[in-house]
């Protein structure tokens, strides 16, 4: 064999190594895999191909001249994942700490181009100690690369983060852009400056968990859509996720063949609703008595937990689920239950996902705090979410509709195209103790037992108004349904909407209320 053939082996050997094996077994003692073990476990077998395997930084200073890895720092390609092409770039921590370099940078940013023009996704695997401190603005530049063409991308193929390691600085904002970030308990962290900088600025003693760890930022910030237990979990939920949705924008997602059962009839939805108008029940069990059995992929689902978002399958056919949550604050809406739902139903509208509304609530949560953090502005986003979709759009009013919220949660106003109500379904400006306490104000003061005009008149109030029939003679109810024929109804209805096409009004791009 000639020499080579062996030095290609050789520098085979040597890329593959990453940042050398004490570092291999110093990442695996953090309970952390390598970048090419992660890539191993993501893709089908033997479907990777890397793309800039010998890529190496330009780099002189502070010592750098004597530091040159093969690949530099990122492990880049395309492969398949369930058969379905996938791009993906992978950060070696045992390369500087898989720091961002300009060439480093420069392997992502071909990759997303790649990307971009064969209409895949990108999946990022982040382990990365920030900008490569020894280039300066180099690697800043780096980052502003990518974080445009995250933008650029956006709404056209789907992007996908999982924080595997440290996220810091500058690198937050790639993932902050893509579509769909997780994170892995206990090894990740995401946050703009780590706690060093916060106790010089703020005299805050915070760890680096409880700043910006997992479990922080499903539940508190919002910032990641999924909270992962391990990294063998997180691989796998993007695998999950990418099932429900398609490669960009101008495909469908991709759908499982069903036989149309002659029953689709769930009498389990009949005994969901309490008797009690006031007394809570878990939105999932509608959920689960609806779609395809085990099909729930749930969302953001430790943050703003008032709303469940989520995808599943209804026929085989991929949808988006968005639905109050009567067992968390009554399932009133708030800021964070706002602007998760408005962040999921633009997904599945970029995304030809269509989108199931499930609804039961009660108004706007009321307060200062709400006020003063702007939930007209945040409110707004879901009206506008909602507005401006697409894609098919259908609403199970399971209980109260009340005042704005009714409006904002796809009624047919707005566009929704079809929308059902159950008999315990409740349609009306507000609850009927409050609203007969403002109508009969006077009547009641003046009665001789007050409290009983006053249950009088809640009475006729509700008689006339919680029920969904003032609605459905109007029409802004198309039909009013057994719940147990729900998923019968649903999955009727949204073949009828599959060849939907809706045009919106020429602009360059709306002003959602941010
Ligand atoms: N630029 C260049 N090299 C970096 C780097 C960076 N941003 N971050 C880490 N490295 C290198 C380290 O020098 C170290 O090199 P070595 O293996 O040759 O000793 C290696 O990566 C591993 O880092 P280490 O600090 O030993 O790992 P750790 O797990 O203990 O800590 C961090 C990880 C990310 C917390 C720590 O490295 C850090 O604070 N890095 C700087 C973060 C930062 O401020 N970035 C710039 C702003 S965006």
């Amino acid at each position: 064999r000639n020499s080579q053939i062996e030095t290609l082996e050789r520098k085979n050997a040597e890329a593959l190594l990453g940042g050398g094996q004490d570092r291999i077994e110093a990442q695996h003692k953090k309970g952390k895999l390598t970048a090419r073990e992660r890539i191993h476990l993501l893709m089908d077998e033997n479907s990777f191909e890397e793309i800039g395997k010998f890529v190496m930084h330009r780099s002189k200073d502070f010592g750098l001249d004597k530091q040159y890895y093969l690949g530099d720092g990122v492990v880049t390609g395309y492969g398949t994942i369930n058969g379905r092409l996938v791009y993906v770039f992978s950060q070696d921590f045992t390369v500087l700490g898989g720091s961002l370099s300009e060439t480093h940078a420069e392997k992502i940013v071909k990759i997303m181009e790649l990307a971009m023009k064969n209409g895949a996704p990108v999946i990022g695997l982040n382990d990365s100690g920030g900008a490569r401190i020894q280039e300066g603005v180099v690697s800043l530049g780096g980052y502003a690369d990518i974080f445009y063409r995250n933008t650029l991308a956006s709404g056209v193929i789907p992007q996908i983060s999982a924080i595997m390691g440290p996220c810091a600085g500058g690198a937050v904002y790639s993932p902050a852009i893509t579509d769909f970030i997780m994170m892995v308990e206990d090894t990740s962290y995401m946050f703009v400056t780590g706690p060093n900088v916060v106790k010089t600025v703020t005299h805050e003693n915070v760890t680096s968990e409880e700043l910006g760890g997992a479990s922080t930022h499903s539940t508190k910030s919002g910032v990641t859509h999924f909270s992962c237990a391990n990294e063998v979990e997180c691989i796998n939920y993007i695998k999950t996720l990418l099932s429900y949705i398609p490669q960009n924008c101008e495909e469908l997602p991709p759908s499982i063949p069903y036989e149309e059962k002659a029953d689709e009839t769930r009498a389990v939805l009949d005994t969901i609703i309490p008797e009690n108008p006031n007394q809570p029940y878990d939105m999932r069990e509608v959920i689960e008595g609806i779609i395809d059995a085990d099909s729930f992929f749930e969302v953001h689902k430790n943050f703003g937990e008032n709303i469940v978002v989520g995808f599943a399958r209804l026929g085989g056919r991929s949808i988006g689920i968005v639905g109050n949550q009567p067992a968390v604050l009554a399932g009133v809406l708030d800021i964070n239950a706002s602007t998760k739902a408005a962040r999921f139903v633009r997904f599945c509208d970029s995304f030809n996902v269509p989108l199931l509304v499930l609804e039961d609530v009660p108004g706007f949560l009321p307060g200062t705090d709400q006020e003063w953090r702007g939930i007209i502005t945040n409110g707004a986003k879901l009206l506008y979410a909602f507005c401006e979709a697409t894609v098919p759009r259908i609403t199970v009013i399971t209980r109260k509709a009340y005042g704005g919220a009714y409006d904002v949660m796809n009624s047919k106003h707005i566009g929704a195209d079809m929308n059902y109500a159950w008999p315990t379904a409740e349609i009306a400006v507000m609850g009927a103790q409050g609203a007969a306490e403002i109508i009969f104000k006077r009547e009641i003061a003046e009665a001789e037992d007050p409290a009983a005009k006053l249950a009088e008149k809640v009475q006729e109030y509700k008689d006339k108004f919680a029920t969904p029939y003032r609605a459905a003679h109007r029409g802004f109810i198309d039909e009013v349904i057994m719940p147990n024929e729900t998923r019968a109804k649903l999955i009727k209805a949204f073949k009828m909407l599959e060849n939907k096409a809706v045009t919106l009004p020429r602009k360059k791009h709306g002003n959602i209320p941010l």
